[in-house]
């Protein structure tokens, strides 16, 4: 079943003395919504998050992980890691990991498989280099993102998938895609999806949309019939506008 989410996306931003006072703020303010409500904080700050808001409603999110159940891979960290810890859903395929840390498509299929795999939902995010969309290639690039790294997984495994639609020349410059344009976009993500299973699978499949959403954009974005929610970066910083993009869901 498609849900309401509205996602912060912390990024590398807040210690943890600055995470707790954040999260002391946002759930005295958190309002009333049939929403859900996802923060992620950095990875060293999660077990604090989770014990923190264990009678709150908003639910604690990771920023990545690796595929590989344990081993010798430094730096990373695994699902079992992160369902031990009572976080029980993954970014994976952001376009900073993919931009800075060479995330390719190949490798978000095996993050998203072995996330999949051990319970967990993985909210996968993709979007377009602002050259594809200046030479019409937006659509080509969006199906083929998909493709890569989504469409070998069955039809069952897509209960514990969530969309996040992220143009990049969206992300934190401040440019929003047009309401238009992210339902244009949310509307062929879902014909993309009903082309390559079928339309219960298109239908019941959350689409976020992400890049520059603010508490000022944010009610008409989400007011498009195929966009259910967002995933916000820079506004989810800040408790009031993240509780006004909450609001506006
Ligand atoms: P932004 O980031 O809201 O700061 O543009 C969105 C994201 O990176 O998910």
């Amino acid at each position: 079943m498609r849900s309401k989410i509205v996602a912060g996306n912390w990024k590398m931003n807040k210690t943890l003395t600055e995470t707790e006072a954040l999260l002391a703020e946002l759930s005295a303010k958190l309002p009333d919504t049939d929403a859900m409500v996802m923060i992620a904080p950095t990875h060293v700050n999660l077990p604090g998050a989770v014990r923190n808001l264990v009678h709150s409603a908003i639910e604690v999110i990771a920023q990545n992980m690796h595929f590989a159940e344990s081993g010798a891979f430094t730096g990373e960290i695994s699902a079992d890691m992160l369902l031990d810890i009572g976080v029980e859903t993954v970014i994976i395929g952001h376009s900073e990991r993919r931009a800075y840390f060479g995330e390719t498509d190949g490798l978000l299929a095996k993050k998203v498989s072995a996330a999949v795999a051990k319970g967990m939902k993985a909210m996968f995010c993709f979007g377009e280099e602002l050259e594809d969309r200046k030479s019409g290639n937006h659509f080509a690039v969006v199906e083929s993102q998909l493709k890569n790294a989504l469409f070998s997984l069955d039809a069952a495994a897509w209960d514990n998938i969530v969309l996040a639609y992220e143009p990049v020349w969206a992300i934190g410059t401040g440019e929003t895609a047009s309401p238009e344009q992210a339902q244009e976009m949310h509307a062929f993500i879902r014909k993309t999806i009903a082309e390559a299973y079928d339309t219960s699978v298109a239908d019941d499949v959350s689409i976020l949309y992400g890049g520059s959403v603010k508490p000022g954009n944010a009610a008409e974005i989400f007011s498009k019939p195929d966009v259910d929610g967002g995933l916000i970066g820079g506004a989810s910083l800040v408790a009031d506008d993240f509780v006004a993009i909450i609001k506006a869901i």
